[in-house]
């Protein structure tokens, strides 16, 4: 075990990784295009893609919303479980992100149940609730946390009962209980935390991670009306 706990928390993942085979070649020329491309590397682990990937075959899911698509790492990971006529449908506000993203979705062979919507994902999100478009069984937000209340607002009205949402990155290294803190991302995470200290319409839990991005964690929430 490496003295530093971080060092400890890459060696368990990386690991976890072999044993449990959580990386191809499609998973993994979509990590190296998108280093090359000077993408942040802070797209999900392998053993956080595989859970969103489980989590959408346990529940069966056909729609997929995800808002934050970067190189679509993570995108690869859930459309891969949709059935031929599901469908991915993926929010990114950079275009260079997103033509990353696309050239990593075609070369998984996903491009005909994946759709980038390129825009600020509040305009989409809004696009979609006009469209009425039909009920996400599955929703991943992992975007610009400042905007998590309003993300996960609109989540809850692009979904039905049963839907399941997922937020990346609640924890920040413990930051989400720092009442003091100035940073704009603890912000909004302490926002949507208190939002659903009141949110009746879902069950929810929180959990915390460490491993190869460190100290963080997600929130699972359940719609239940
Ligand atoms: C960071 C990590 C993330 O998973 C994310 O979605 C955004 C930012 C970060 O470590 O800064
Ligand atoms: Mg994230």
């Amino acid at each position: 075990m490496a003295d530093n706990p971080d060092e400890t928390w890459t060696s368990v993942d990386e690991y976890f990784e072999r044993r449990l085979s959580l990386s191809d070649v499609v998973l993994d020329a979509a990590l190296d295009d998108s280093n090359a491309a000077g993408l942040p590397a802070i797209n999900v682990t392998p053993a956080q893609g595989r859970l969103l990937a489980l989590l959408i075959r346990v529940m069966g899911a056909r729609r997929v919303l995800e808002i934050g698509t970067l190189g679509g790492y993570s995108t690869i990971w859930m459309a891969r479980e949709l059935p031929d006529d599901g469908m991915l449908v993926t929010l990114e506000i950079s275009a260079s992100n997103a033509s990353v993203a696309q050239r990593n979705i075609e070369r998984a062979g996903l491009a005909g149940r994946t759709t980038i919507l390129v825009a600020p994902a509040s305009e989409s999100l809004n696009r979609l609730m006009a469209d009425r478009t039909a009920p996400f069984d599955f929703v991943f937000i992992d975007a610009d946390k400042e905007h998590s209340v309003e993300y996960f607002e609109a989540a809850l009205a692009l979904t039905r009962t049963g839907s399941v949402i997922i937020v990346d990155n609640v924890v920040r290294k413990g930051a989400i209980i720092d009442a003091s803190t100035s940073d704009s991302m603890v912000l909004g995470m302490q926002r949507l935390m208190e939002r659903l200290a009141h949110e009746r319409r879902v069950s929810a839990t929180a959990i915390q991670t460490v491993g190869s991005k460190g100290y963080d964690g997600f929130i699972l929430a359940v719609v239940t009306a």
